[in-house]
């Protein structure tokens, strides 16, 4: 439950992400500032798996978080006291996961009699952008109104973004995200978990065009995607090479896989732009670590898209982007109280949705 406080004015608050298999504190301020960040990531634990397996993700979260959380403290030189008030993400996500992140915070909130809030995690990809630290700042006339391509293993949708708390689902997939093909490529392939980053890397020097995979939906008038007749068509094909093939020629395999998903990410970025009469393009998720994905949005900017992918550390799930998400949400007056659930689905009311009108 959200309430309506006393306008008061946090400066700097402690953000919390425990929504599936990271987990990632952070130190924010409300004007985007990434004071500190330290994420954990738990891949080894599920690489035997095949995959995140929901029991071992929040068993680690509880193991590693609290300490997590003191470690940021520490080497931020900061403590309790520093900070104005917590943001944890309460949805979408593993129930479980998202438990542990929810009620630590909730303990350090009711404890230290500071207020917290709780965040959607899709809305902390959407406003990533905006995050800056010693080593990065975004660019200097970077502002709403813009388009946001959010790609990640759950996800794989683009939003109008107005402004904060004002966002509209334009375009969708149908079924699978494009994290999930690129990860059940991998396994096909033999590459294991995680497989995307794994794709990636071994498409290096691979022939983008050796082998050819469907761009579904790719001249279909709305900004809907699909990638399971991809995977499907993948399947198909991986199980009808001669193994040694697969062996042999996992790099042209990789880079001809990745091309038909950076193709149709790309082709439905343009044609939202389109529709939408807006050149400010966002890619965020896991899946904007993609390299090609990254080289083929350079090639946007030539052509007068302003493009902007925030760094790897805060496009993968990441604290920071809770953290200035809730930041903005307390100084307008937003907070939770100890009545608020974990939920694995976003609430109606945080996005609106428009999604035929291309
Ligand atoms: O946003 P994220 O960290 O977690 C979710 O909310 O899902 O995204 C994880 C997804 C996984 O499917 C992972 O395979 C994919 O992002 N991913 C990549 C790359 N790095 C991570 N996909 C393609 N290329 C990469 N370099
Ligand atoms: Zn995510």
């Amino acid at each position: 439950m959200v309430n309506q406080i006393q306008s008061n004015k946090f400066k700097k608050i402690l953000a919390v992400e425990t929504s599936c298999d990271d987990t990632s504190v952070a130190i924010v301020q409300d004007d985007g500032f990434v004071v500190h960040q330290l994420s954990a990531s738990q891949d080894k634990e599920h690489e035997l798996y095949g995959g995140i397996v929901p029991e071992i993700a929040s068993r680690n979260h509880s193991i590693v978080l609290l300490r997590l959380i003191e470690k940021v403290l520490h080497e931020a030189a900061l403590d309790y006291s520093s900070v104005d008030g917590f943001a944890v993400t309460n949805r979408p996500g593993l129930i479980g996961s998202l438990i542990v992140g929810l009620m630590t915070v909730k303990s350090l909130s009711h404890s230290l009699k500071k207020p917290y809030i709780g965040v959607n995690h899709l809305e902390g990809h959407l406003l990533a952008p905006f995050l800056k630290d010693k080593s990065y700042a975004p660019p200097e006339d970077f502002n709403y109104p813009f388009l946001a391509l959010a790609v990640s293993g759950g996800h794989s949708s683009i939003y109008l973004v107005k402004g904060p708390s004002d966002y509209t689902i334009i375009g969708m997939t149908k079924d699978d995200a494009a994290g999930e093909a690129f990860d059940k490529f991998g396994k096909m392939v033999g590459l294991g978990f995680p497989g995307g980053v794994r794709v990636d890397q071994n498409s290096k020097g691979g022939d983008k065009k050796a082998y050819d995979f469907p761009r579904s939906l790719v001249h279909d008038e709305s900004l809907m995607m699909s990638f399971s007749g991809l995977k499907s068509s993948a399947h198909r094909l991986v199980t009808s090479l001669p193994p040694e093939e697969v062996k042999n020629r996992l790099a042209d395999l990789c880079a001809s896989f990745q091309e038909s998903i950076v193709d149709v990410l790309i082709s439905k970025m343009i044609q939202a732009s389109k529709a939408y009469k807006i050149k400010r393009l966002v890619i965020t998720g896991g899946v904007s670590a993609n390299s090609r994905l990254r080289e083929r949005s350079e090639e946007l900017k030539n052509k007068g898209f302003q493009v902007v992918i925030p760094p790897i550390r805060y496009c993968t799930d990441n604290a920071a982007m809770i953290g200035y998400t809730g930041i903005l949400q307390l100084n307008r007056g937003k907070v939770s109280d100890l009545s608020l659930g974990p939920q694995t689905n976003s609430l109606e009311s945080d996005f609106k949705t428009d999604l035929f009108k291309a």
